[in-house]
């Protein structure tokens, strides 16, 4: 699409929306923006929402699904945007490593954010953006849709409601495959660090963020409290020379609670959409949940539960009334965000090559596929277990965490 900075695309008479609308701006309008761009299209036009303005140093793609409504307007930097049309909410879809700056600019300019996932990439960074979003009273939803599920919904009611029995363990597993072309989209892909700064892609953090997030947000129904990570172990694999895992288990021991075992791959043999798995004292519950398919104790097998709450029109929803409750509010990442710190000072991934390998597939879409690796992710989430642990050949002794200090004797005689 051939557009100038600043232009009105389709100058013209528009309907226009009811005084009240919000008037919302896309940073980072291609790659995955153009998703957003597809959520944001009907609701412009049903009148829910304005959209003025796309921001976006590249051209702006075509998305056939979601043409750029008339009077949009397009800017190749987001200060500029914020300086001009000071919009209402502001979605920002931009490479992790730059939503903090972005972030803190557009909340001082007023703005409430729908801001991707992974929000920022260490806890230092999400005080920081707590900080700035306390002192100007703005909120931040983050990008993490499949909270928005009502079978993530029906998961954690039964948890909550003891349909489980006392909750022992969850777990995560997903095999996913990546092709080269991934890994050569943009400049940040697979890499630990770009130009000084940190970026930290990779398959715990980025691809598969959303099965990490979907088991602390059970985990936060099984104590009624967000997770607190007392310690975080993870053992961390790659098969090409990226910067970042491909395949990674991790355990996370909260400070109160069952564990949380992520056991994920990029490099897998057999496609595995992405399980969260909790083992309870009288069953366990399976929810896959890029489908939003859910097995529960005593049903005669998985049953999909449709429906999920966008979080673009909940960020609306509460905006116009505070009691509607945002379905990912920043604060609700923390436990993530402590994942990813941790990650931050975890030791380059392990590179596995020769015949634990294989390669299928020609040119830019050619996968690495690890031998064995589904059944060693499997293992690792039914019985919580590193692949260390288990006896893989190819598995490395786990990095960890220090583990917190020991309460002092006067502490340890209040709480028992
Ligand atoms: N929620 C999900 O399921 C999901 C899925 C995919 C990606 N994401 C997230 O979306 C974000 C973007 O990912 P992507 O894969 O689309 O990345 P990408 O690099 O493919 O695309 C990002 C876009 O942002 C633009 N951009 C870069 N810097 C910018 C800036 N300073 N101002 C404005 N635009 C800028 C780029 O030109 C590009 O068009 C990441 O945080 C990623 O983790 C989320």
């Amino acid at each position: 699409m051939n557009v100038r900075k600043g232009t009105l695309l389709t100058p013209g008479v528009e309907e226009g929306p009811p005084i009240n609308t919000a008037r919302v701006a896309l940073i980072g309008a291609n790659g995955h923006g153009r998703w957003h761009r597809r959520v944001i299209g009907p609701l412009h036009v049903a009148g829910r929402l304005r959209l003025v303005a796309l921001v976006d140093p590249r051209p702006i793609e075509e998305e056939p699904a979601a043409p750029v409504p008339a009077g949009t307007r397009v800017f190749t930097d987001h200060r500029t945007m914020l300086a001009e049309v000071a919009p209402d909410v502001v979605v920002i879809c931009t490479p992790p490593h730059t939503h903090l700056s972005i972030a803190r600019d557009a909340v001082a300019a007023g703005a409430d954010l729908l801001l991707e996932k992974p929000p920022v990439l260490s806890s230092t960074e999400h005080e920081e953006l707590a900080d700035a979003l306390a002192s100007t009273g703005r909120v931040a939803q983050v990008g993490f849709q499949a909270l928005g599920s009502a079978a993530l919904t029906a998961l954690t009611d039964a948890v909550s409601a003891g349909r489980l029995g006392t909750v022992t363990g969850i777990a995560t597993v997903a095999a996913w495959q990546r092709p080269d072309a991934y890994y050569a989209r943009a400049p940040w892909a697979g890499r630990r660090h770009l130009d000084g700064r940190p970026v930290l892609d990779g398959a715990l953090a980025n691809p598969l963020a959303h099965a990490v997030m979907q088991c602390l947000a059970v985990a936060e129904a099984v104590t009624g409290h967000p997770v607190d990570p007392a310690r975080i172990e993870v053992e961390r694999y790659r098969v090409r020379p990226i910067e970042v895992d491909d395949t990674a288990v991790l355990r996370l021991r909260p400070a109160v609670g069952p564990p949380i075992v992520a056991a994920v791959t990029l490099a897998g043999e057999d496609f595995v959409a992405g399980e969260v798995i909790v083992t309870g004292s009288a069953g366990r519950a399976v929810l896959e949940y890029p489908t939003d398919r859910l097995s529960l104790p005593g049903d005669p097998g998985p049953r999909e539960v449709p429906g999920r709450r966008g979080l673009l029109e909940n960020l609306l929803a509460h905006r116009a009334d505070h009691r509607v409750a945002l379905i990912a509010p920043l604060a609700r990442t923390a436990p993530f965000t402590a994942v990813l710190t941790a990650l931050q000072a975890a030791p380059e991934p392990t590179l596995l090559g020769g015949g634990l390998v294989d390669a299928v597939g020609e040119g830019a879409q050619r996968v690495l596929r690890i031998r064995g690796v589904n059944e060693v992710l499997r293992r690792a989430a039914e019985h919580g277990e590193l692949p260390s642990e288990s006896g893989v050949a190819w598995a490395v002794a786990p990095w960890q965490t220090p583990a917190p200090d020991p309460p002092a004797p006067a502490e340890r005689m209040t709480s028992e």
